[in-house]
């Protein structure tokens, strides 16, 4: 047992550990992938038959109408990687597209210099599209804004003045926890305009997540809002960022953006408004020349110990990813809207709402609020109101517009739609052919995009115009992606069958490493395979080389496409005073993916009621954010662990998910499972 959580604290080695990874490599692959729902069952998805080939309409206009980027890239993947490069702007040219001496902290487009926020707004001034929308957004309450490129020039430079004003330099950490509106991308892209390095922290996350992100990276600003809109409600921005700012020292300034207009406290000298900062501020602000190995951001992710882990992106190859991907697998041509669905505080906003479409010259809308506020048709008013051309949500939301059912989309105009992508967890067949239906009404292709936070940008995906589609697949790798499936040795296995996920070459937007914990980046990702990047997801593979993804194999879940660590939230239980031992699990959900769900211990003398399970769930939801909330507590006498005090949470998985137990025989003491099995379904 390599990582151990001690109530919340980390106790790591500091150099790369061989033994991670063990416990995986003991359990059969099989048994790793086997999920509870019948349809995600690895057997019944390779037998899915249904083949979709890009309509003859689509491919006519494509951005890619045929093999040549797959054959560019097998002919030299270097020199395919310089081409995407070579449609961005570069103050300077890079002397070597990949440097892998030091593997794995390889570099890109060394010595190459650039600035993200000029290649995102200043060379589109030139190349005529001024007058051009940069971000159409909608706010929840139902106002709305338009930016032309000529404006975002205008509020961003502002914005980079304001910034200096308040004391924040090239190399400095600037922390946001705004909600979606324009002067989140805004603040995003002043930061990089004066090469200071933002950290994005989700509007739905805790006063006390936010105060350790803070923490982390010891940004010197924070920016933030009175408060945001969700259904109707407000989000009490400024209110957590005062309770998490007690416990960061590092913070010398807060901007305050106005947004739900209620009363907020201010702390003098500390607290300034962002309107007044930013009417006394010039617009023109000169871009800083950063290398392309400066970091961009860091955004925080959820992993197998109970501390997030600060993923670390930089500035070119980064830019060069998410552009080049958005273009290709989005289809981007020269008058589209755009709109992906995501919040900005997850890796999705940052690479596919913002950078990769504002490097691309493109319209990219954002939306404020709920999709089922004030009613449930509430995505498809806007697709209807700006003629959206590209969507790109998640499974997660389309399985509850299945639930809501056909009608709502169907009083809407849908026609401008043109092409649907779905990301950020495996989507079902079923869920995959409804979208098809009737949002695209058979006439869009589906892009299935396979990546995550730290892949900084799309892996594995077809390309509209070139791609066969089969739903529930995320078909294939990108050019210049190389991607696999091996055994718990690193061995390749054969077609029609799963094993785990690896990538086997870098790519330009992979991550360079975990914030101030370098060895960390090494154990996780480049220790578990030899030369291979561990993906931490369980795969299968069929005879035409498509992936079909199940999605993880550590102890991570996968709520609604949001990745949470399940020793994080047992830290937070285990804080609370009745609790003695806790084992968290994601349980398969229809419409989550899967479900937070909790086997809790008490501690002598306390009796596991129903408040108390009330009380354990408000306290995760205050402690970690809403997101977190577990949908079940199960209280238990006893957890099942093995003989070195690991807990089973695999076995816990079979139990929830009403499966036949898998293999007990590691077990410290197997009669621990019958126990809590009979147990079970009493307390359910
Ligand atoms: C994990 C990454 C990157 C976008 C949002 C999530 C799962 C993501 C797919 C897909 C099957 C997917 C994986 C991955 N995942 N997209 N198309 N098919 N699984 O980012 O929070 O970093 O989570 O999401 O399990 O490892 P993230």
């Amino acid at each position: 047992k390599i990582y151990q959580i001690v109530q919340g604290k980390r106790d790591e080695p500091k150099s790369p550990c061989p033994g991670w990874g063990k416990e995986a490599e003991k359990t059969p692959v099989k048994e790793v992938l086997h999920v509870s729902s019948e349809d995600r069952a690895l057997e019944v998805l390779l037998k899915e038959d249904r083949v979709f080939p890009p309509p003859p309409h689509f491919i006519e206009k494509a951005v890619v109408k045929d093999q040549t980027p797959y054959e560019e890239a097998r002919a030299d993947r270097e020199a395919f990687w310089a081409r995407q490069a070579e449609r961005l702007d570069w103050f300077q040219k890079w002397d070597k597209v990949l440097d892998a001496g030091q593997a794995p902290f390889y570099k890109w487009f060394v010595n190459g210099k650039l600035n993200v926020s000029y290649n995102c707004i200043d060379r589109h001034l030139n190349a005529g599209r001024r007058t051009r929308a940069a971000i159409i957004w909608e706010g929840e309450p139902g106002d709305d804004r338009i930016l032309t490129y000529q404006d975002l020039y205008r509020e961003v430079t502002r914005c980079a003045n304001v910034l200096k004003e308040m004391g924040v330099k090239r190399g400095d950490r600037v922390s946001i926890y705004l909600p979606m509106i324009p002067e989140l991308p805004i603040v995003m892209l002043a930061c990089a305009r004066i090469g200071a390095t933002h950290s994005v922290v989700f509007g739905g996350f805790s006063a006390e997540s936010l105060r350790d992100r803070i923490n982390d990276c010891q940004a010197k600003l924070v920016v933030t809002a009175d408060g945001g809109w969700r259904r109707g409600n407000i989000v009490p921005l400024k209110k957590n960022c005062d309770d998490a700012l007690a416990g960061c020292p590092t913070v010398e300034k807060v901007l305050l953006v106005r947004r739900t207009g209620q009363e907020v406290d201010l702390v003098e000298g500390r607290d300034f408004w962002y309107h007044e900062m930013m009417a006394a501020a010039p617009i023109g602000c000169e871009p800083e020349q950063m290398d392309a190995e400066d970091m961009l951001f860091i955004l925080y992710t959820s992993g197998t110990t109970g501390k997030p882990k600060g993923i670390v992106h930089t500035t070119g190859g980064y830019l060069v990813g998410v552009s080049a991907t958005h273009r290709m697998i989005f289809d981007i041509r020269d008058d589209d809207i755009y709109w992906c669905t995501a919040d900005i505080g997850w890796i999705t906003g940052h690479s596919y709402i913002v950078y990769g479409p504002l490097a691309n010259g493109c319209t990219t809308v954002m939306y404020e609020g709920s999709p089922d506020w004030p009613d449930k048709d509430r995505f498809w008013a806007i697709v209807e109101k700006y003629g959206v051309n590209i969507l790109y949500t998640a499974p997660t939301a389309i399985r509850t517009f299945m639930k809501w059912g056909p009608e709502w989309p169907a009083r809407r105009d849908l026609s401008s739609l043109r092409l649907l992508g779905t990301v950020g967890e495996p989507i079902n067949p079923e869920a995959w052919i409804w979208y098809y239906k009737y949002i695209g009404r058979e006439r869009c292709p589906i892009v299935d995009t396979w990546w995550q936070t730290e892949t900084g940008m799309i892996l594995i995906s077809p390309l509209p115009g070139v791609t066969s589609l089969k739903p529930g697949s995320a078909t294939v790798p990108f050019p210049g992606v190389e991607a696999a499936v091996v055994d718990g040795a690193g061995n390749p296995v054969p077609p029609g069958s799963g094993g785990y996920l690896v990538l086997k070459s870098p790519w330009p937007a992979m991550l360079r490493t975990i914030y101030g914990d370098p060895d960390r980046y090494i154990a996780q990702y480049w220790s578990r395979f030899e030369n291979m990047y561990f993906t931490g997801d369980g795969a299968g593979w069929d005879e035409d080389g498509y992936f079909w993804v199940m999605g993880r194999v550590d102890d991570v879940i996968n709520v609604s496409g949001h990745r949470l660590g399940t020793m994080e939230i047992e830290s937070a239980l285990v804080e609370h005073p009745a609790v003695a031992e806790a084992a968290v699990i994601g349980k398969t959900h229809e419409l989550k993916g899967q479900a937070v769900s909790a086997f809790v211990t008490l501690k002598e003398g306390i009796r596991g009621t129903s408040e108390l399970a009330v009380e354990l769930k408000a306290h995760v939801a205050q402690k970690i954010g809403a997101l977190a909330r577990p949908e079940d507590i199960f209280f238990t006498a006893e957890l099942p662990k093995t003989r070195s005090g690991k807990i089973m949470r695999r076995l816990l998985r079979d139990i929830a998910e009403g499966r036949v137990l898998g293999d007990t025989t590691t077990l410290a003491d197997p009669a621990v499972m019958t126990q809590i099995k009979d147990n079970y379904s009493s307390q359910e």
